[in-house]
């Protein structure tokens, strides 16, 4: 009998046509976030599930699933899931790094630009009407070049930030991770410090650790307050890295300059007073949201899916 896997959003048809060749296939019907309870009713006679980070694969979700032999993750990040649940019930848990990590570097990138030189703002400001000729002191913001970049956790993502700003911008690069990465040091010169060292010399703080119990709230009101005024905090890691009410204020009170935001603390809710604030850019998580990076997703979970079912070794597990 054909295996049966259950996935919860319709992904790109590369990583789709994989499964249907070799599996029977489900996939959720509708195109919206998959609720704790349809996703219950989903995983109950499924050998596989194929979600999403936005699908709470919780201790309940894995329980229903009593046939589950892997939880396939379209991310690279997997703080939605239960891995210990999945662990003692003996499910493979399979993600998908690396294809990601270019897309998802070049959007913090983006996100650094846009904060430093206020390109939102001023996009904005200009669609309604209020350019009247050049001045001065319109806009103004901050220097890239010869600027100090601090990456928390430098692992693909950050790294591959890192030489995209030593090479575009010459910037001074500064790590924090729990260990140190010679071989990084040696290719672009970073220093490995301490996170307080870090907050209080970077003109940019960039973050990109994965969500653990360790790093939830990792930037808080005393890590912001010993960043620079002139600094600008990009996070395309998990929004409950940053205390956002604590960011909020700091942004308020001009205790730092700008906030570059691809994810959020409660996404998809994202609060009122950041959007009101002009010095934040905000995105819709769309890291790696590009054509080609989406493909090379979809192909390699379903690939780790298969792999597990038909007895090989996935590429890519976490347990
Ligand atoms: P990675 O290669 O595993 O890098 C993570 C880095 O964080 C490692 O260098 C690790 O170094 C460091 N780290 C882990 N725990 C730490 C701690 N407690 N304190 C300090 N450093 C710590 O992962 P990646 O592929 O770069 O992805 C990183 C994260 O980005 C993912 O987990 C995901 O949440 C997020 N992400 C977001 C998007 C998006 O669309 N916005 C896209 C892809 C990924 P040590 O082990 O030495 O500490
Ligand atoms: C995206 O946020 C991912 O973890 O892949
Ligand atoms: C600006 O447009 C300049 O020419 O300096």
């Amino acid at each position: 009998m054909a295996h049966r896997i259950f996935c919860t959003r319709s992904i790109p048809e590369k990583g789709l046509a994989l499964l249907r060749q070799h599996t029977e296939l489900t996939v959720f019907d509708k195109d919206r976030q998959i609720t704790k309870k349809e996703l219950i009713t989903g995983v109950a006679n499924a050998d596989a599930l194929l979600c999403l980070l936005s699908d709470p694969v919780d201790a309940d979700v894995i329980a229903a699933g009593t046939h589950l032999r892997v939880i396939s993750s379209y991310a690279v990040g997997y703080n939605n899931i239960d891995i210990e649940a999945a662990r003692s019930r003996n499910i493979a848990v399979t993600n998908t790094p690396g294809v990601l990590t270019e897309a998802t570097a070049d959007i913090a990138f983006a996100l650094m630009i846009s904060a430093a030189r206020r390109i939102v703002e001023s996009d904005a400001w200009l669609r309604q009407g209020k350019f009247e000729g050049w001045a001065p002191k319109l806009f103004l913001g901050h220097d890239l070049s010869g600027a100090t970049l601090g990456i928390v956790g430098a692992g693909r993502i950050g790294q591959a930030l890192a030489r995209k700003a030593a090479g575009a911008f010459d910037m001074r690069i500064l790590y924090h991770n729990r260990s140190r990465d010679e071989q990084f040091e040696a290719d672009r010169g970073a220093e490995h410090v301490p996170l307080d060292i870090l907050l209080r010399q970077s003109d940019v703080v960039s973050l990109h650790v994965p969500l653990t119990p360790e790093t939830r709230h990792m930037i808080d009101a005393a890590a912001l307050e010993i960043m620079k005024t002139t600094a600008i905090l990009v996070n395309t890691a998990r929004g409950p890295v940053i205390d956002e009410a604590a960011l909020i204020a700091a942004l308020r009170d001009g205790q730092i300059f700008a906030a570059g935001l691809d994810v959020f603390e409660e996404e998809p809710a994202v609060p009122d007073a950041l959007m009101a604030l002009p010095n934040t850019v905000l995105l819709p998580h769309i890291g790696s949201a590009s054509i080609a990076t989406r493909d090379r997703m979809a192909e390699m979970a379903a690939r780790n899916l298969l792999d597990v079912l038909e007895g090989r070794e996935p590429a890519h597990r976490v347990v």
